[in-house]
């Protein structure tokens, strides 16, 4: 069992993540849900944390808004992929669902402090609320039992510049210091979950299931897979739920915050020879079976709702 904090911006592929955690109750304790600017404004991601709870009917899931901003830019880069306001054009009821009076920098220092070792963290957006608590907090890194993160692309293109991945580019910064915090990292960057891909055929059996938050999920993913049809960010639940199904390597990563055209690109480091002594500061997941991955996914999205 993990105790973890989903640190998110929803975001479509967001979305799936959460519940596929709320999904998982014997593998997943979900301590609460923390937003960041990101995919859309942190109003949005917030908003749409607290409908997605509302959605699942889990109230008692507290949820914290956190930065509004990247570290070191006033306005942080958006997506395009997710709508205007996150979920492909979904509206959901957030009122149901408290938003916690911590900033949620508070909410996970408090969290993890009171728990040594204890918590997983899974920042699935920009790493700024990460980075921020460890810099609040300089005995937070020796507390947090590990970080489990999308973003980067340890080997290969990016999806935002050629170079960078989308939550790298917005807050670079904020990946560098979350990179060299010494805390035991697990990054599923594009290299593994542009390969966790969803099809017609796959949407198509979401649309026609019969429980009603399935099918405003495929309401979500329909929109958004038109332009990106990668489930990035439920990999990092998936793992925890079966890390049998992905494999990857130790690396020293490091991230170019560099203005340029490799700002935001994250390089890994692998052989000894261009780790030049710098020990692996990470496990760069490369590998899923993507069809386990899938099936897992609808597996868990179905366990939301027993009664249908
Ligand atoms: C990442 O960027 C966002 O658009 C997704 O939610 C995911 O976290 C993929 O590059
Ligand atoms: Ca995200």
């Amino acid at each position: 069992m993990q105790r973890i904090i989903l640190d998110c911006d929803p975001g479509v592929d967001d979305a799936l993540a959460l519940m596929l955690a709320l999904a998982a109750p014997e593998k997943i304790d979900l301590a609460g849900v923390t937003t960041v600017a990101g995919n859309v404004p942190l109003e949005s991601t917030t908003g749409n944390a607290r409908g997605l709870l509302a959605l699942a009917g889990r109230a008692d899931i507290p949820v914290h808004a956190g930065c509004a901003r990247p570290l070191m830019r006033a306005v942080g880069h958006r997506s395009i992929m997710h709508g205007t306001e996150g979920l492909g054009g979904v509206r959901l009821e957030p009122d149901t669902v408290p938003l916690g009076s911590a900033h949620a920098v508070d909410f996970i220092i408090d969290t993890v402090m009171a728990n040594p070792s204890a918590i997983t963290l899974c920042p699935i957006g920009p790493l700024t609320n990460m980075a921020l608590a460890m810099v609040k907090e300089p005995r937070l890194a020796d507390n947090i039992r590990e970080i489990v993160f999308m973003g980067g692309a340890a080997f290969g293109p990016g999806n935002t510049t050629a170079a960078a991945e989308f939550n790298i580019y917005v807050d670079p910064h904020a990946a560098h210091i979350v990179l060299s915090s010494g805390v035991k990292l697990t990054m599923f960057g594009l290299d593994v979950t542009r390969t966790v891909v969803v099809d017609q055929e796959y949407l198509k059996a979401l649309e026609t299931s019969a429980g009603h938050i399935r099918r405003k999920l495929a309401l979500m993913l329909r929109a958004y897979a038109k332009g990106d049809p990668c489930l990035h960010d439920p990999c990092v639940i998936a793992w925890l739920i079966d890390p049998s199904l992905f494999s990857g390597t130790d690396a020293f990563v490091e991230v170019d915050c560099a203005t340029g055209p490799n700002h935001g690109r994250t390089i890994a480091h692998v052989s000894e020879r261009h780790r030049a002594g710098r020990e692996p500061n990470c496990h760069v997941v490369t590998g899923a079976a993507k069809e386990n991955v899938l099936e897992l996914l609808s597996r868990h999205l179905s366990r939301l709702e027993p009664q249908t």
